[in-house]
């Protein structure tokens, strides 16, 4: 367990938004087909912005709503599997951008792939005993590693970025963290897209591939494990939290987890019918969107939930949201 403070969340989509109707002029696929398997209805995919740029733009919009200055920041993570290069890290390109060069930062990147920002989130938790403000961000161009003419996946996938400003607080949290290092390349890309290409859909070797069911049996099993730790740890049960904040991968999976769990489906936020899974980036925008509707209630309860590659999942309860 520990205590720290969520002051300041933002987000940003790409550039442009795709809808399934898009996608049927490309694929063999239907907006009914889309809709039904998975909920999503649209994604946004970006033309000209790398990962760095994304999470640059969703740090400024945390950093206002944290009301601190940029120079406070002592520590930035970017969770990403899509970053702009092998090195510098993305952390270290936010850092420029900000225009934190002589700042001492401590900066740098992890791969959880969609579980990801829920790893950097609790790394950065623990970081809090050292420091006072950290940045942490989730920020995918997924796109790139996309294979646009593969219609089990290019429906899915979209870009964008979440940011969350953590300081010191009261705000209890409880984690869990968990993988299954997968050698059966359950979901899997060899070598790293370094090039942001989306006209280019010759055969790569750095397209994603996914055995689409073997994820959806594991998603289920993960999640309904990794909620049910949490609140073990807490001593509460699902019926004190006030909302699960779910990797938006599809509404089938979070349905399904719902109905085993026996919750109503509404406790589940999901925005995946707009953006479409943004892996990394997925939860943090969710979280950024649901504070902005007012469905995160102060001193309320929240947990964070995900899965992804690796084959990576965990969670996070936050108990007592803005708790001073
Ligand atoms: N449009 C139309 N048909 C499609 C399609 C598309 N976009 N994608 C696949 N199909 C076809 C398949 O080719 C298959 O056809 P066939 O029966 O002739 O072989 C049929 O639809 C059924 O495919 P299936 O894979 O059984 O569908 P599904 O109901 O399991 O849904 C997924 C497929 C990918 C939506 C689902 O397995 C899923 O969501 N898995 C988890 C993926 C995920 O979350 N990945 C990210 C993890 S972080």
């Amino acid at each position: 367990m520990s205590s720290i403070e969520i002051l300041g969340t933002g987000y940003v989509s790409a550039e442009k938004k795709i809808s399934n109707f898009d996608l049927e002029k490309r694929v063999d696929t239907s907006d009914e087909w889309i809709v039904q398997r998975t909920g999503i209805s649209s994604r946004y995919v970006s033309e000209t912005e790398n990962t760095s740029d994304l999470a640059y733009k969703a740090s400024l919009k945390a950093i206002e709503d944290a009301h601190i200055q940029k120079e406070d920041i002592e520590v930035i993570i970017v969770a990403t599997m899509t970053p702009d290069c092998m090195t510098p890290s993305t952390a270290c390109l936010v850092q420029a951008k900000l225009g934190l060069n002589d700042c001492p930062i401590f900066a740098f990147d992890i791969n959880g792939a969609c579980s990801g920002f829920l790893y950097a989130f609790q790394i950065a938790s623990d970081l809090l005993n050292r420091y006072h403000h950290i940045l942490v961000i989730g920020s995918e161009t997924i796109s790139k590693m996309i294979d646009w003419n593969d219609r089990s996946t290019c429906v899915l996938f979209g870009d964008g970025a979440g940011a969350m400003v953590l300081g010191r607080g009261e705000t209890q949290l409880y984690h869990y963290a968990n993988s299954e290092g997968d050698l059966q390349q359950v979901l899997h890309t060899e070598g790293l897209p370094l090039i942001h290409d989306l006209q280019n859909s010759e055969p790569q070797t750095h397209f994603l591939t996914m055995k689409g069911n073997d994820v959806f049996r594991f998603a289920i099993r993960v999640l309904k494990e990794s909620i049910e730790n949490v609140l073990e740890q807490s001593g509460l049960t699902i019926d004190d939290i006030d909302l699960v904040i779910p990797h938006q991968a599809n509404y089938r999976i979070i349905n399904h987890v719902a109905k085993k769990m026996k919750v109503d489906i509404s406790k589940f936020y999901m925005n995946l019918q707009e953006f479409g899974n943004t892996s990394a980036a997925s939860i943090p925008i969710a979280y950024a969107m649901a504070k902005e509707e007012g469905l995160i209630p102060e001193h309320g309860r929240v947990i964070l939930v995900g899965f992804g590659a690796g084959l990576t999942y965990g969670a996070t309860l936050i108990d007592n949201v803005g708790g001073q």
